[in-house]
């Protein structure tokens, strides 16, 4: 194994798109940033040095840090902020990984622009379990907004009301040419006839889950969240914001260009939204003067692609790669997914938009929970996170005004090491229905089963896979839905789990588990490194 280093220093870059000039923060100029490359087993060490005026935080999305919550990164969990002019180093192994991953800031929305891709290769002499490609490539789709992301985030959370949607989505930083001034703001894929590419799909969006598909050309998933899955193959993918998808693309097509395209799937019609990126797909020697084909991609309401393609995922669980998912359960845990209305007295209508689980709006703490959990600091968090929500009703039916309002808490719930955990995630009509990808941090876990409407107790657990059911880190509770999954509380710490939506996680759609140390130093938390920020 090796050690990779990486110098990641924050600072302010002017960038232009849609016509329009701002500053952005970025990692060392670059946008989208700096790719990390290493491979399973490898050591990895970024320093991260401060040089903006905001605070920084940042996370490694699906690394799983074992028993080293300290190199996670979400702001005010795993440690504070790194100020201004102040650095730390992220230290941390990649163990038992390999495939896409990708980091962002974890604090305020700055992960608009401050993002980028992890690349694990399997070890040496290792292949991957699918045919090799000839090449590589990645594909970072974003979202751009042409004010400044901070401004949107507080006047839409000062007023209580939904943020601005975004001007653009991005693939690779760029909005394509359906977008103004943005011919020059294009990526292009240029692609040999007869080869076979690797494509790291990442959706680094705030607030969409994306369609992708690309123009004439089937594609085959071959791994999500750096799992391998059964490959499977498709005209389209839907992606969350969080997750990772690799597929295989053969450039077998007749020789010529192909509009590649990303565009939100809009499951709550609230809000319509529906621009297209694109990007080009450039078979060599094919003049640039050829007229690209539009990629037909899924309609921005289709749920029934969304749940066959759901459907479709399933570990790969190869000897080599098994699925070891928990066929017998310790704790029992049901959550309902909230959107709802508390009363504000500064903001616009006196009330504001809040999320919730079980009807508890997390308040973010002033200090790590991390280290409140590990030099026991009183007063920073409750352990008292229900199991389950207070009332049942009919979660998917019409909403009941008295679950609308929500309480208020830093709670937290204590998992036992080396439970099981089976987690259900119920979303509800409170006010509307939607969509919702969650993220567990420090764990993969697996999904076992989905479904429409309320979830039963007593009927759906017969219908769970619990063979090879896909293995991932962030995973979309359906609109008006159900997701249960199942994983291991093998990893010590504090671990954030929320929705990817960075709007519901400003609104409060968040909680984290306490995972305690087993018997032994090899199940235990590691030690805090010595330039951890300080609160
Ligand atoms: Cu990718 Cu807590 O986030």
């Amino acid at each position: 194994a090796a050690i990779k280093k990486y110098q990641f220093n924050v600072v302010v870059k002017h960038v232009s798109r849609l016509c329009h000039a701002k500053p952005i923060v970025t990692i060392n100029g670059k946008f989208p940033g700096p790719t990390i490359y290493a491979r399973e087993g490898d050591r990895v060490i970024i320093n991260v040095t401060n040089y903006a005026q905001y605070n920084m935080s940042i996370h490694w999305h699906g690394i799983k840090q074992l028993r080293n919550g300290w190199a996670d990164g979400p702001a005010y969990i795993t440690q504070c902020p790194i100020k201004s002019g102040s650095s730390y180093n992220y230290d941390f192994n990649i163990t038992g990984q390999r495939g896409t991953l990708w980091w962002h800031a974890h604090i305020l929305w700055l992960r608009a622009t401050v993002h980028g891709a992890i690349v694990i290769m399997p070890k040496h002499g290792v292949p991957y379990p699918f045919p090799q490609p000839d090449q590589e490539a990645k594909l970072i789709l974003g979202e751009w907004w042409n004010e400044d992301v901070e401004v949107v985030e507080t006047t839409g959370s000062k007023l209580g009301l939904p943020p601005n949607i975004s001007d653009a989505h991005t693939i690779n930083g760029k909005p394509g040419p359906l977008f103004p001034c943005s011919d020059k703001h294009t990526y292009a894929l240029e692609v040999e006839h007869g080869k076979t590419y690797l494509l790291r799909i990442i959706n680094a969006a705030l607030n969409d889950e994306l369609f992708f598909a690309i123009a004439g050309h089937n594609i085959t998933v071959v791994e999500i969240d750096a799992v391998y899955c059964k490959p499977f193959t498709t005209d389209a993918i839907l992606i969350t914001p969080g997750q990772t998808t690799n597929v295989l693309l053969h450039a077998n097509q007749a020789p010529g260009r192909y509009f590649m395209g990303a565009r939100p799937f809009m499951d709550a019609p609230i809000i319509v939204d529906n621009k297209t990126a694109i990007a080009i797909l450039q078979y060599k020697g094919v003049p640039t003067t050829v007229l690209p084909l539009l990629p037909n991609l899924p309609k921005p309401n289709d749920t029934t692609f969304a749940l066959n393609y759901a459907q479709k995922l399933k570990s790969l669980n190869a000897p080599q790669y098994p699925a070891k998912v928990p066929l017998t359960i310790d704790r029992h845990l049901f959550y309902t997914i909230g959107l709802g209305i508390n009363p504000c007295a500064t903001c616009l209508n006196g009330t504001k938009l809040i999320a919730s689980l079980n009807n508890i709006t997390f308040v973010m703490p002033k200090i790590g929970l991390l280290q409140a959990h590990y030099f026991n600091i009183k007063n920073v968090f409750r352990l008292d996170f229900p199991d389950k929500p207070k009332t049942t009703f009919n979660f998917t039916g019409a909403p009941l005004t008295a679950n609308l309002g929500t309480s208020q808490g830093t709670r937290l719930s204590k998992l036992a090491f080396n439970t099981t955990v089976e987690l259900v995630l119920q979303d509800t009509s409170l006010l509307s229905v939607e969509s919702h990808p969650f993220h567990l941090h420090g764990y993969n876990f697996f999904v076992v089963g989905q479904g429409i409407g309320n979830f039963d107790a007593n009927t759906d657990p017969a219908k769970f896979n619990l063979f090879d059911p896909p293995e991932r880190n962030t995973v979309g509770v359906p609109t008006g839905g159900w997701t249960a999954i199942r994983f291991r509380a093998d990893n010590p710490g504090v671990w954030f789990m929320h929705c990817h939506l960075e709007v519901h996680t400003t609104w409060g759609l968040k909680m984290a588990f306490v995972v305690e140390n087993g018997d032994g130093p090899e199940q235990s938390m590691l030690p805090p490194p010595k330039d951890l920020p300080p609160c």
